[in-house]
């Protein structure tokens, strides 16, 4: 097990660019799988995570050429063209993967069974499988299908509206990719709107897709035709130089290329209302995604209210935000994140247990923290808990602690952002 010791640095300056956006990379796979003719992918992400997806279809006999780079050539086969695996679908971390492959393989008639590694295997599957199953799919799982290893007999389904009770991209996606092959059109509505990357790609693919206040309709029927895909970067990976730029002292950071899709873009709002100063240069649409540089300089934080249609827009940026809030002035209080509890980890008992090992004032609620800010920070040894975001958000509070911090479990950030650490450490000035 790898472990990280991260010491504050006299400021935080440079150029850089961070990995391929990672839900893209996921959905640029899946809809390269199931267009007709070539998809080249650029910019993908090289992390664990989205090689799941990836070895995923090559079990389902899909060719796709990995030239190296981020670079990436899928050979689609169409809608029907996919086949059986003949093992078990390893998604490992990511539940991504298996979320919305529980989506589109229900849409197959052939059987499949999908599996993850120790965290994935705990994560809730039932906001998936119940409405699948609504739909006509026959699937098994743990606990009722509450948990993996889900075995699926897809096929025979049929369209159906259905009212999400929490706002995740992970359940939109899986309906509507299984909307693909039902008999009807399908209808997810959700209390707030979630990351919209699946609607705009199915579109782009040549989807009938038409989304409206509060939801998204799918009308099947449509053939899906390969297209090239430019990922942009992963505003979740530029969170943590964001962060670490606003609380390092007299820091400058640009970070290019970031995508800035308003569905994912709660966090510049959120340090912006805290009195960040990042300024968003040189905005720009590739392939249907808006994309700008980013400019992060040292500020003066202060705490605020978060809560609210912000949350499902900042969901995976919430434990680096909360180190933000550990060490700007005055009170922050996030609610309404009560879904951070069933991420990779508990984020919440993960962010609370960890600041409050370094000196800061932070209590756990339910459905999200109250954190009163503290001048600065103290060193120690924090646990990643095996979660990706855990490990990098621990990195970026060690930038206002008076000692060094060392992370325990630090393999997992290969999960979504492979050179992290060297990256990091590239912008520190002593
Ligand atoms: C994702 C959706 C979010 C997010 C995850 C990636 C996606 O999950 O936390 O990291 O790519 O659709 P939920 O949809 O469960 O909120």
């Amino acid at each position: 097990m790898k472990t990280e010791t991260i010491r504050a640095a006299d400021r935080l300056c440079g150029e850089i660019s961070v990995p391929g956006d990672k839900s893209i990379s996921h959905r640029s796979i899946m809809l390269g799988a199931l267009g007709e003719g070539a998809t080249r992918i650029s910019g993908f992400l090289q992390g664990e995570d989205n090689y799941s997806t990836l070895n995923a279809f090559r079990a389902m006999g899909v060719e796709i050429e990995d030239q190296g780079g981020g670079n990436l050539l899928v050979t689609g086969v169409g809608l029907h063209g996919l086949v059986e695996p003949t093992t078990v679908l390893d998604c490992g971390n990511s539940g991504t993967t298996m979320r919305l492959m529980t989506g589109l393989l229900s849409g197959q008639k052939f059987f499949s069974v999908l599996t993850g590694d120790q965290y994935l295997r705990k994560r809730p599957m039932r906001r998936v499988v119940e409405p699948l199953s609504l739909m006509g799919a026959k699937i098994d799982g743990r606990d009722g299908g509450e948990r993996a290893p889900l075995a699926i007999r897809g096929g025979n389904l049929h369209g159906i509206e259905y009212a999400s009770p929490v706002a995740s991209a992970q359940i939109k996606s899986a309906l509507l990719l299984a909307g693909l092959y039902a008999k009807g059109e399908t209808t997810v509505r959700e209390p707030h709107l979630s990351r919209d990357h699946s609607e705009r790609m199915l579109k782009a693919f040549g989807a009938d897709l038409t989304p409206f206040e509060g939801g998204v309709t799918l009308t099947p029927g449509s053939r899906l035709l390969g297209r090239d895909v430019v990922v942009p970067g992963d505003i979740s990976s530029a969170a943590f130089f964001l962060v670490a730029g606003l609380i390092a002292p007299q820091s400058e950071l640009l970070i290019r290329n970031v995508g800035i899709n308003p569905t994912r873009s709660g966090i510049l709002d959120i340090l912006l209302a805290m009195g960040g100063d990042i300024q968003r240069v040189d905005e720009r649409e590739v392939c249907g995604e808006p994309v700008a540089d980013l400019l992060v300089k040292s500020s003066q934080l202060h705490g605020i209210e978060i809560g609210g249609s912000v949350v499902p827009r900042a969901i995976d940026e919430l434990p680096v935000i909360a180190v933000a809030a550990a060490v700007a002035e005055g009170r922050t209080t996030i609610r309404d994140a009560g879904e951070l509890r069933v991420k990779e980890t508990d984020r919440i008992d993960a962010m609370v247990c960890a600041l409050t090992l370094l000196g800061g004032q932070v209590e756990g609620r339910e459905d999200g923290m109250v954190i009163d800010g503290v001048e600065s920070l103290s060193g120690g040894s924090v646990l990643s808990r095996g979660d990706h975001r855990i490990a990098m958000s621990l990195a970026v509070a060690a930038h206002r602690a008076t000692a060094e911090v060392t992370i325990t479990d630090t393999d997992c950030t290969e999960t979504s952002f492979p050179g992290f650490w060297p990256l990091l450490r590239s912008v520190q000035r002593r």
